[in-house]
């Protein structure tokens, strides 16, 4: 039985952790990793031969921080990894005075659950495969006029996005902005700003979020013009609330995929706006 050592990722294991990524069937790139390397923190757990066995993730926010990337290869599952390194992000978190915060996969739920976590609100995976052509859906935004994002609105957008999700997360939306310009978009009403959506490219589909709005038609509206310009598979990340965007994306060729659950550390409570977060940036970022 090789024996485990626990330590920082370090940038030249990115490619174990990737392989453990594309072992569960995830979404992520190395490029997500970076994001985790630069704005937080990867702990992994290594053999002594080096090769990574498991990872998690912390990424600090105000008041709060955020627990990803939780993976253990099959062969060393049940063994109590998850559990330790589970253990180790919430002392990590906690000790910097922030309360530790997680979106669960069934399987993760299971074992967050006896450690402390409790559920707040659920989300889900919602799938779009590729098209041959792009649909063009750009009639009806009801008064609604959506626009790429430029600098003179930026400020405004991370500010609105801060009210909504209980902390700034301006060099996390930073690194969205860059990865996929198509959905890089915001919604006006006259010049008062209903909403915004941003994206980023991933292993198997791209992926988009934040969604963030004030009214139905602003999502609607958002998401009609990505669509528009994305042929590639989609996936969203849902809150189970809005059930009318469910149904708008379902008759755009979505289909439901999995169940996750938002859960926070010892308070039944979340910190984010249930009513403007349509579709989170994705389990792994919050
Ligand atoms: C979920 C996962 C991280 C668990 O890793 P692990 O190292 O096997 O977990 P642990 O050994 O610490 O398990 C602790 C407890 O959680 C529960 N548990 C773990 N996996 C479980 C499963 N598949 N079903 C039910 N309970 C489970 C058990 O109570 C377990 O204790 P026990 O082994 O004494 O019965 C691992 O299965 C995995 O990588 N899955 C795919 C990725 C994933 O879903 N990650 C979670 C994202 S939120």
């Amino acid at each position: 039985m090789p024996t485990l050592q626990h330590g920082p990722l370090h940038p030249e294991e990115l490619n174990y952790a990737q392989a453990l990524v594309t072992e569960v069937g995830w979404n992520q790139t190395e490029r997500d990793w970076r994001m985790f390397l630069e704005l937080g923190r990867v702990q992994a757990v290594r053999t002594d031969t080096g090769n990574v066995v498991a990872t998690a993730a912390t990424l600090p926010y105000v008041g709060f921080g955020w627990i990803s990337m939780v993976l253990v290869t099959a062969a060393w599952r049940r063994r109590g990894l998850a559990s330790n390194l589970l253990g180790d992000a919430v002392d990590r978190l906690r000790g910097a005075g922030l309360v530790p915060i997680l979106d669960a996969t069934p399987a993760g739920r299971e074992v967050y659950r006896g450690l402390g976590f409790a559920d707040t609100w659920g989300f889900a995976r919602y799938a779009r495969p590729a098209l041959s052509t792009t649909h063009d859906l750009a009639s009806g935004r009801g008064g609604i006029d959506v626009r790429l994002i430029t600098d003179a609105i930026w400020h405004e957008i991370c500010a609105y996005d801060a009210a909504t999700f209980g902390s700034e997360r301006n060099r996390l939306l930073a690194h969205l902005r860059g990865r996929m310009p198509p959905a890089t978009l915001v919604a006006l009403r006259g010049d008062r700003l209903v909403g915004f959506l941003l994206g980023r490219e991933g292993r198997i589909a791209t992926q988009l979020g934040p969604l963030v709005a004030e009214e139905v038609a602003a999502a609607h509206a958002l998401l009609t013009q990505a669509f528009a310009t994305i042929t590639g598979p989609i996936f969203i990340d849902l809150a189970d609330s809005k059930a009318e965007t469910r149904r708008f994306i379902e008759a755009q060729g979505f289909a439901f995929t999995r169940p996750l659950t938002r859960m926070v550390y010892a308070r039944g409570s979340a910190f984010d706006d249930g009513v403007r977060t349509f579709a989170v940036v994705g389990p792994e970022f919050g």
